[in-house]
């Protein structure tokens, strides 16, 4: 039977993730894989959590496992608004929801803003997360390309004055996959812009906090006096992906919405996850964990650039990030990063080709991903001597 002619338009448009494909070419044990997204697994807190969860599970069972309320374990919705409000990011009259992780919070930002049609900007190269979920409420995506200081925002202007333009995404700082900051002045820009064209910003920010360079930038949500900017948040970075908890911070009718469409959607985030990360932060020293983190990021990145500069050919040319776990590499025009890719999982190596991150997927792209937050010092000088030898016989 043809399954397929059941499936929507939208959702036939959405791209199988290229990442998890590459996992599986991955998965062999002998391959350094610098293709990850995530965080450092020995710096997760489990022994913490061990002992938090038995308890909460003895003590409260009743709370960790009943349902809870849409709008998130109260105790830690209200600790990370006042985080929020505290580093600036938004003012007490916001509100927030909490959310099964910022993809959540994007996705349903996305189910309550958008239909068929309506017009996206995202930066070029984006996260396919958000991309899929845009594409997957039939949105149509209008890339702009992304400059050492962030979007270029006169293409984005262009596309604005001509396309009905509902929403725009941005992770402005050490995006996925480039690890770029969009300066203080684009920010400041990026939102004159959403303002004169009447459109919302989607602010999406899991790896912010992990900074181990260079000055803060404060986030667009913080400029925002008209409930403009919907701002995604997440403990997946900072704690654990699994654990699944992130938020959603916005205007007071926006996050309503998102309320009604979270309910629908998984009623709410797990209690007991949301009790784990509650209890860790209140009872742990979580700024000290992100400072060690974030250094334990900065050590790897430092390692990983300085391989880089030994080993890659002048040709292939690479953002040095001041936070986050991503450095994003361009060889010259005509390299196809995923045809490549198979020549450097033969020696033994592996990152995630640019393709991954563009609207058409299907295009040849000469950009590559790699990770610095999860391999060993080890893995980061021996896979970066190979890769640059892959680099070199394709330059
Ligand atoms: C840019 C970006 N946004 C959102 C997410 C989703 O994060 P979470 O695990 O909180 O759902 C990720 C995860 O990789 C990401 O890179």
């Amino acid at each position: 039977m043809n399954n397929g002619k059941f499936f929507t338009s939208a959702v036939a448009s959405m791209q199988a993730s290229a990442i998890r494909e590459i996992f599986k070419l991955v998965g062999q044990k002998d391959i350094i894989s610098f293709a990850a997204g995530i965080p450092a697994p020995e710096l997760f807190p489990s022994k913490e959590w061990a002992r938090i969860a038995e308890e909460m599970l003895t003590q409260k069972p009743a709370s960790a496992l009943i349902y809870g309320v849409t709008e998130g374990y109260w105790p830690l919705r209200e600790l990370t608004k006042q985080r929020m409000v505290h580093a600036g990011v938004c003012s007490p009259d916001d509100d927030l929801v909490i959310t099964t992780g910022a993809q959540q919070a994007i996705d349903l930002a996305a189910k309550v803003l958008l239909e068929a049609g309506d017009g996206v900007i995202v930066e070029k190269p984006s996260f396919i997360g958000s991309l899929n979920s845009f594409r997957s409420y039939g949105a149509q995506l209008f890339d702009v390309a992304l400059e050492p200081d962030g979007m270029d925002l006169a293409q984005a202007e262009e596309i604005l004055k001509t396309q009905k333009i509902k929403l725009i995404y941005t992770i402005p700082t050490f995006q996925n996959p480039a690890g770029l900051t969009m300066s203080l002045q684009k920010r400041k820009d990026l939102l004159a812009l959403a303002q004169k064209y009447d459109a919302l910003i989607l602010e999406d920010n899991p790896y912010g906090e992990l900074r181990f360079k260079g000055e803060v930038v404060p986030a667009i949500k913080s400029m925002d006096t008209e409930g403009r900017v919907i701002y995604a948040g997440t403990y997946s970075k900072t704690l654990a992906p699994g654990i699944r908890v992130g938020w959603c911070v916005a205007d007071k009718e926006i996050i309503d919405r998102i309320v009604v469409v979270k309910q629908v959607n998984d009623v709410h985030t797990p209690v007991l996850n949301q009790m784990m990360v509650y209890e860790y932060i209140t009872r742990h020293d979580f700024e000290g964990h992100i400072a060690e983190c974030a250094q334990v990021y900065g050590e790897r990145c430092a390692l990983m650039l300085s391989c880089m500069a030994e080993h890659f050919p002048d040709e292939c040319t690479y953002t040095k990030p001041e936070g986050g776990i991503f450095i994003l590499c361009t060889m010259p025009e005509g390299v196809d990063t995923k045809n490549m890719l198979l020549k450097a999982v033969e020696k033994k190596v592996a990152y995630v080709p640019g393709n991954t991150f563009m609207v058409d997927i299907d295009a040849p792209s000469n950009i590559f991903r790699l990770n610095f937050s999860v391999t060993t010092p080890e893995q980061i000088t021996t896979g970066v001597a190979i890769l640059g030898e892959v680099l070199k016989a394709n330059v």
